[in-house]
């Protein structure tokens, strides 16, 4: 029997115990033993719930108990989860986590401990939520140079765009619904404002290129400023506008990661990921692209992903070598964002010629304005033009 202990008991942890319980015949099959939850860690109480004996407030009881070999935490913000999981790998106990703050900060040590203690930090729930995208980037992509990943990483923004663009929610009442869904942050400022999105792609490049790439680092704009009129005229050139993850190996070797709202061509299937959905494009060398897509937030869909990790440390008593970074102590292999190339969409004043820079294709002119496609340019160069129009948006797209 090997038993586990789940922290936290919000929207995550218990759809860990939840779904652990709904599937537990299937899944001990699965893990070759039978298995249990022994804690869960949780300052609140829940009397009516059938497993109301489990819960503790002293991580120490979990911490200290031998028979607990693997924990699932659930608990979300760096303090007090980074003291707990430390403990955990420090004991020898592997841990499984959905805290994208976690990993994205402290994922470089956590696994560095993990490593000598001989057991396993997985955070397959981090990114993506339900979509398997970390195993596959280590484990079935292994033969290949990764040399792009770009997607839609936070289902709550891809949601709200979903509801205003298709439903003509506002704003807030589309927040409020990913809230009540449990799709947003205890804080919703790092889905809109693209924290979160950051630190799935610092996780995401720190295992394809090695290096922890820490959230400061990373350039992110998030969709607050995203004015429906860009989206509108968007759709009538054919794109959608959504907010896009991305991380690139540049010719020079070095990386390039960023979030911003960017613009799809509807004849990119990431154009119609709608609602809460994710999806993440790899392309590397063997391989070419593939696509990964499915629920990005939400209760059982990311306990699937952290339970799918708790029976992996169950069947695995040694480290798995393949998921690691090293530390970074500088940001010189990261480029800068004035690097960042794309064709761009520019929104100005009706002008009476279009600038050179004007890529030919379909434009939308509307109520005294009027926007069109640029050439590909650097982020740099597309500023300085925007400047110079005193253009009102400025979106690049997605190649
Ligand atoms: N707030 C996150 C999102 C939860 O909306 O994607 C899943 O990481």
């Amino acid at each position: 029997m090997k038993k586990f202990a789940v922290l936290g008991h919000g929207v995550v942890g218990s759809g860990v115990v939840e779904l652990f319980y709904k599937n537990k015949k299937s899944i001990e099959k699965k893990a070759g033993c039978e298995m249990d939850i022994k804690y869960i860690l949780d300052l609140r109480e829940f009397p009516q719930l059938s497993y109301a004996d489990k819960f503790t407030k002293d991580f120490n009881v979990i911490l200290n108990d031998n028979e607990v070999t693997a924990v699932a935490e659930c608990m979300g913000g760096l303090e007090p989860a980074f003291t707990f999981v430390k403990a955990c790998l420090e004991k020898g106990k592997s841990v499984s986590t959905s805290n994208k703050e976690l990993v994205a900060e402290k994922g470089d040590i956590l696994l560095a401990i993990a490593k000598e203690k001989n057991c396993n930090f997985f955070f397959e729930a981090s990114v993506g939520g339900a979509i398997p995208i970390i195993r596959p980037l280590h484990k079935c992509l292994a033969a290949n140079e990764i040399t792009e990943v770009a997607g839609i990483l936070n289902g709550t923004t891809n949601f709200i765009l979903t509801k205003m663009y298709n439903d003509k929610m506002d704003f807030s009442c589309a927040l409020k619904l990913a809230q009540e869904l449990g799709y947003a942050e205890k804080d919703p400022t790092a889905d809109v404002e693209g924290q979160d999105a950051c630190r799935k792609i610092c996780i995401i490049s720190s295992l394809v290129f090695g290096k922890h790439v820490y959230p400061k680092s990373v350039y992110t704009k998030g969709i607050s400023k995203v004015d429906l009129k860009d989206v509108d005229f968007a759709n009538k050139m054919g794109y959608a506008v959504k907010l896009i993850a991305s991380v690139k190996k540049l010719d020079n070797d070095k990386i390039l990661p960023a979030v911003m709202p960017m613009m799809i061509s509807f004849e990119n299937i990431i154009s119609h990921v709608d609602d809460v959905f994710n999806a993440v494009l790899v392309t590397g060398d063997g391989f070419d692209k593939t696509l990964f897509y499915g629920r990005g937030a939400g209760k059982l869909p990311t306990a699937s992903a952290v339970l799918g990790d708790v029976i992996d440390s169950v069947k695995h008593d040694i480290t798995v070598f393949s998921q690691s970074w090293e530390s970074s102590s500088d940001d010189t292999f990261i480029a800068p964002i004035s690097c960042f190339t794309a064709k761009w969409y520019m929104r100005v004043s009706a002008i009476s010629s279009l600038p050179k820079e004007y890529d030919g294709s379909k434009l939308v002119a509307d109520n005294g304005e009027i926007s069109f496609i640029t050439n590909e340019m650097t982020y740099e160069n597309a500023l300085k033009l925007s400047e110079k129009l005193s253009a009102s948006a400025l979106i690049p797209l997605l190649a």
